[in-house]
């Protein structure tokens, strides 16, 4: 529905985005993530043309929107937009708010305008508030209503820039309820958020920005559960991530593996988790610094389930590390016994590798 291709975009302290390209398809609900200033608001303003790139092409259903030709208010009429701060008019009454843009945009007549904003206030559980000002409503009751007159305006697909940030904690959920029903309803959705619990539980695909372009990509559990890059990683883990510098020389595995274990007790683990800690030690990390002499170990935590993962990354290993002559068949054998998965890649800073632990 959306296409996106070789997008860039500054602004006077150079690129924001550089090169980005990305295709938004029909009936999908594509998380965005990134740390603050990445581009995330301007990747989203970007297509609908409230901001204009300095290179690159986007299209609408076919259509070029960076071509000035182009009758822009229709394209705009396609997408409707949810910001974190409602923007409802504060002077008008929750109907006229939702009624306004229908009457005035799309011609509808008012009694007609009025029938379906009041279902459209039943679908977002705001049932008989119609004759309140907005001042009288609660934080996640103006962002219902916001994403209702949004709805007004029947779009084809919806940009919400972090539609949850600003309000109350206790308010999160009701909002979050509205906008995954429609998204399970097959509104095409982008949503720029920092709620990652809310971003597991919404989208069909996640895109992870960060030094000016898509980083990172996946699914949900791609993303989430097995980051394979070191900023999605730090992003997505900030504290719950161990990490140790390995160096040969003053290598102490014991005191390595109960750091890792004290830091696994934080979370939840359970017992094969504890004697993997150990079997890395024993089994991978002692026979391996036979050949080389630095590593960088880490634990990466999960926050709501058992999914646990420990990456090893050396620049030392000159061949796949999970092979002769770095680990012998019967070692790697214990290790996989013990974990979900293990695997190793090869990546331009060396080889690295991952063990998925056992979840229960
Ligand atoms: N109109 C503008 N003029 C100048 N600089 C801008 C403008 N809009 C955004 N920027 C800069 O571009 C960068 C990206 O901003 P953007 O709002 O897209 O980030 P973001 O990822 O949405 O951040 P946040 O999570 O804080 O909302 C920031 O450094 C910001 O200061
Ligand atoms: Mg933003």
């Amino acid at each position: 529905m959306i296409s996106i291709r070789n997008l860039t975009k500054g602004f006077e302290n150079g690129p924001i985005l550089e090169d980005v390209s990305l295709e938004i398809n029909k009936g999908e609900a594509l998380v965005i993530i990134g740390g603050s200033g990445c581009g995330k608001s301007t990747l989203l303003r970007c297509m609908n043309r409230l901001i204009v790139p300095e290179k690159g092409e986007i299209y609408v259903d076919g259509e070029n929107i960076l071509d000035p030709n182009i009758d822009i208010d229709k394209v705009r009429r396609k997408m409707g937009m949810v910001y974190q701060h409602f923007n409802l008019f504060s002077h008008l009454n929750i109907l006229e708010n939702i009624i306004l843009a229908p009457m005035k945009v799309n011609g509808v007549s008012r009694e007609e305008a009025e029938v379906e904003a009041k279902q459209l206030l039943h679908r977002v559980g705001l049932d008989g508030r119609e004759y309140h000002m907005p001042s009288q409503l609660s934080g996640g009751q103006k962002q219902r209503v916001a994403i209702a007159r949004t709805l007004a305006m029947h779009p084809e697909l919806i940009l919400f820039d972090e539609p949850t940030s600003a309000l109350d904690p206790t308010m999160v959920d009701e909002v979050e309820k509205v906008i995954r029903d429609l998204v399970d309803d097959g509104m095409t959705s982008v949503i720029v958020t920092h709620e990652m619990s809310f971003a597991r539980k919404i989208a069909n695909r996640v895109i992870f920005l960060a030094n000016k372009h898509i980083y990172e990509e996946g699914t949900v559990e791609e993303v989430f559960d097995y980051p394979k890059k070191p900023l999605t990683q730090q992003f997505l883990y900030r504290s719950r991530m161990y990490e140790k510098e390995l160096n040969k020389n003053d290598l102490d595995l014991y005191s390595l593996s109960s750091e890792m274990k004290k830091f696994l007790l934080n979370y939840q683990n359970n017992d094969s988790q504890l004697k993997l800690l150990s079997v890395i030690t024993d089994e991978l990390l002692y026979p391996i610094f036979e050949h080389i002499s630095n590593a960088t170990i880490r634990l990466l935590c999960s926050d709501s389930s058992q999914r646990h993962m420990i990456q090893i990354y050396s620049k030392d290993f000159e061949s796949d590390p999970l092979q002769e002559p770095y680990i012998d068949e019967l070692n790697l054998r214990i290790l996989e016994h013990y974990s979900q998965f293990v695997f190793s890649k090869q990546t331009k800073n060396g080889w690295n590798i991952s063990i998925q632990m056992l979840s229960n």
